[in-house]
């Protein structure tokens, strides 16, 4: 995101990217694989350390769960972003600070996946990966999402409610916050070697967000497990908030009475605050939100209230008008 100055010369600002550079960077992405436009998505890229075990990964052991039956309730009056552009046009720090880290994330080793559940909960637990996603069942629906620096796909996630994570974990009645965090691994993802970053990524809801229908865990997209550039084995999508409170690929699940400082707010609190609730009417301090540019199509559209979720979710903010709600 563009709060962080040190990236590369080379790099071009996210105001400055058009569809051009992105289906440049595409292709250019595509030939240094040796594949043609569209074949990204299904192919494994093992990275040369990878073993047989490494290879035993979190979507070859979820594979026969998709695709899940899709759960017309949430549709979205939107054609869908199609798969070679979100899947080659990605924020994914972990990997780099630019848009092209699909090559770098297959270097996520996503086998054993442990999730750790734990604060104020009855029991702490740590569960594998694949016996959560088990437990849970799963459904496809189709969202909006809509990134802070003003572009914005349609996606067909994959996952289960967060709200059948809650009751897993069976929380204090005193727990108000969750608060979630990725993995820290450095010698696996790069991007964590760059010390100025707070790491590991981290993000936070409140329990009433939670409890949102809305509120998703992600574990697939387009009908398969999720990619690893997406975030694998299982991430957040909130969408009616901006994209970095969905968080990627999450290793703990933490219960808590405190509000949770996520990455972005560690990094630039003025800019990139706890709520994040997309809304047209409020600019980040440093450019306006009150339009989205659709990433394969390049056109700019108006932003809507909570991204067009505002029957779903306003309710959950009546009572917190003095917060910094939509930053
Ligand atoms: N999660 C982790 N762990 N690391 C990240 O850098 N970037 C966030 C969010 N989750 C990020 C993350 C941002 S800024 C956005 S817009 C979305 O992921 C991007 O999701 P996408 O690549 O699937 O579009």
């Amino acid at each position: 995101m563009p709060a962080i100055h040190r990236r590369p010369r080379w790099a071009i600002s996210e105001n400055q990217a058009t569809p051009e550079t992105v289906f440049e960077n595409r292709r250019a992405i595509l030939k240094g694989l040796g594949l043609g436009a569209g074949a990204l998505a299904g192919i494994p890229l093992l990275p040369s350390y990878a073993t047989a075990e490494a290879a035993r990964d979190a979507a070859a052991l979820t594979a026969d769960l998709y695709p899940a039956e899709r759960n017309e309730r949430y549709e979205v009056d939107r054609e869908l972003t199609p798969e070679d552009i979100s899947g080659t046009y990605n924020n994914f720090y972990e990997f780099g600070s630019h848009k092209q880290i699909a090559r770098a994330a297959q270097s996520l080793v996503t086998h054993p996946w442990d999730i750790e559940i734990d604060g104020m909960v009855e029991a702490p637990m740590r569960i594998a990966f694949e016996d959560l996603v088990r437990r849970v069942s799963l459904e496809e629906r189709l969202y909006r999402h809509r990134c802070v620096e003003a572009w914005s796909m349609t996606v067909p996630w994959t996952g289960f409610p967060l709200s059948a994570l809650v009751a897993l974990a069976k929380p204090s009645a005193s727990a108000r916050y969750i608060r979630f965090e990725t993995f820290n691994e450095p010698k696996m993802a790069s991007g964590q070697k760059q010390v100025w970053y707070p790491w590991p990524y981290v993000e936070g809801v409140t329990m009433e967000e939670a409890a949102n229908d809305l509120a998703f865990m992600v574990t697939g997209v387009y009908g398969k497990p999720l990619a690893k550039q997406f975030g694998a084995p299982v991430r957040l999508a909130l969408p009616w908030k901006y994209g970095f409170k969905s968080i990627k690929s999450i290793r703990r699940v933490s219960f808590t009475d405190k509000r949770p400082t996520s990455f972005w707010e560690q990094i630039a609190g003025n800019e990139y605050g706890f709520w994040a609730n997309v809304n047209p009417e409020v600019p980040h301090p440093r450019w306006s939100q009150a339009e989205e540019r659709i990433l394969h199509t390049g056109e700019s559209v108006p932003t809507q209230l909570y991204n067009g979720y505002a029957e779903e979710v306003a309710g959950l903010y009546a009572d917190l008008t003095g917060e910094t709600l939509f930053r």
